[in-house]
């Protein structure tokens, strides 16, 4: 089966990488090095999974077809199937996400292809499948939410926690598409996940084909969820450092209850990465006369914490003459190529605010400074620069400057 994907990002490219192991997949995106890599089986994102598939069509193995494109005739043309999985950046003057790049999507493919099924896998405000289906009078397109993360998109795709497609409910014709696209990510995944017995007794990828805003509705909400139990960590151990309590005795003892778990818990600066600090706002926005009181304060509660952090850096470095505070890392995470909205540069901003000055430890960043702030490779020199460190993670290669670092990363023997 031919099948497009706009969009070579981590989620476009992992579900055309999942996909092309058993259909004839072309992949879109507009930007001409990110195709060319992918024709050399270069992936342009760190990400293990993917590496190794393109690694193995290079070596000729070829587990893929897959053909990577500037080209949007080619792809679309006669394809069963399009995802698209193009960029929903929030806009702060609109208060709400800007999907223009879908609808761009959209009408590329209808082009040339008037009936394939239009995938939206991009993360969009709840009811916008709906709302395009009526604008461009177009009944084949559905809804899909991604739920990987960076770092292991295509792990995570491979060994996928459930498959969730949204199509109206009361049009058959959607609704088998719907189970049809469900059945091609099922077949994609390792072929373990197909005997996998789940926590309620079924054996393999649990399924759910809802109506498209019940979907959206999905991504938006398990985000949002992901965010508040962030931040509820983080409330925590902005609690136990003001109180001079030890976070790691109260999270170990509140985690020891099953139905909360001692996972998903570690101290940060902040929930960041490109989707949960948008996912959440988007929801926000989405409860417009809805009434609501948590979903605010999920949003509120990351500024404060970012506001509580930039506090403490200070205070550490007062009475320092012309103090330098590091920055180790822009990256959210660990195993991480990608700092989009980090929230450590919610805690730089917060300190260059007061005129202090902050240099940056970054080495994926190939650039002399980064927003007025020096980057230096360099970590000896960085070390011994900086009066105080900032480590949203810890790492070992940091042990020798400990007494300079500043972290509320639990996890310290974890490089
Ligand atoms: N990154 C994640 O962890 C993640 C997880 C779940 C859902 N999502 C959602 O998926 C969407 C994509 O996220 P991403 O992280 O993969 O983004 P990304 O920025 O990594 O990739 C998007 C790609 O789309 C390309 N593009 C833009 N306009 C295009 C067009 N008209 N035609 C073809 N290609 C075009 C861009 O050049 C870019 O390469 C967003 O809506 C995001 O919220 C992301």
């Amino acid at each position: 089966m031919k099948i497009a994907v706009a969009g070579t990002g981590y989620v476009g490219l992992s579900v055309a990488v999942l996909l092309a192991q058993h259909n004839e997949v072309f992949a879109v995106d507009i930007i001409p090095e990110k195709v060319q890599l992918l024709n050399k089986n270069t992936s342009p994102i760190v990400d293990k999974e993917i590496t190794s598939f393109l690694d193995k069509n290079a070596s000729g193995e070829r587990p893929l077809s897959f053909t990577a494109t500037l080209d949007m005739e080619e792809a679309y043309a006669g394809a069963e199937f399009v995802v698209i999985a193009t960029p929903t950046n929030y806009d702060p003057k609109k208060n709400y996400f800007d999907t223009s790049s879908v609808e761009d999507a959209i009408r590329a493919v209808r082009k040339v292809n008037k009936t394939g099924w239009i995938v939206v896998k991009s993360t969009v405000p709840v009811g916008y499948t709906n709302g395009v289906r009526k604008e461009f009078n177009d009944d084949h397109i559905i809804f899909s939410p991604e739920f990987l993360r960076e770092s292991t998109a295509l792990y995570d795709n491979l060994h996928p926690t459930r498959i969730v497609v949204g199509a109206p409910q009361d049009d058959t014709e959607a609704v088998a598409a719907a189970r049809k696209f469900a059945h091609l990510l099922d077949e994609g995944a390792a072929p373990e996940e197909h005997t996998r017995t789940n926590r309620d007794g079924s054996t393999g990828i649990q399924q759910l084909i809802v109506g498209c805003t019940e979907a959206e509705a999905i991504k938006l909400f398990a985000n949002t969820y992901l965010a508040l139990r962030v931040a509820y960590f983080n409330e925590l151990d902005t609690y136990a450092e003001v109180r001079g309590l030890d976070t790691s005795a109260i999270i170990d003892g509140v985690g020891m209850d099953p139905r909360i778990g001692s996972h998903y818990n570690d101290p940060s600066f902040g929930y960041g990465g490109y989707c949960l600090p948008k996912d959440s706002k988007q929801l926000l926005a989405n409860y417009n006369e809805v009434p609501q009181n948590l979903i605010a304060a999920i949003v509120e509660s990351n500024r404060t914490r970012k506001d509580f952090i930039a506090e403490e850096a200070l205070r550490l470095v007062e009475g320092i003459d012309n103090p330098v505070i590091g920055v180790y890392r822009l990256t959210m995470k660990r195993g991480s190529d990608n700092f989009r909205q980090s929230s450590i540069q919610g805690v730089m901003k917060r300190i260059k605010a007061k005129g202090i000055t902050v240099l940056v430890y970054e080495p994926t960043l190939d650039a002399p400074d980064f927003f007025g702030s020096e980057v230096t490779h360099d970590l000896d020199d960085f070390k011994k620069r900086c009066n105080l460190i900032l480590a949203n993670r810890w790492n070992t290669e940091l042990s020798d400057a400990s007494n300079k670092v500043y972290t509320r990363d639990l996890q310290k023997d974890v490089a």
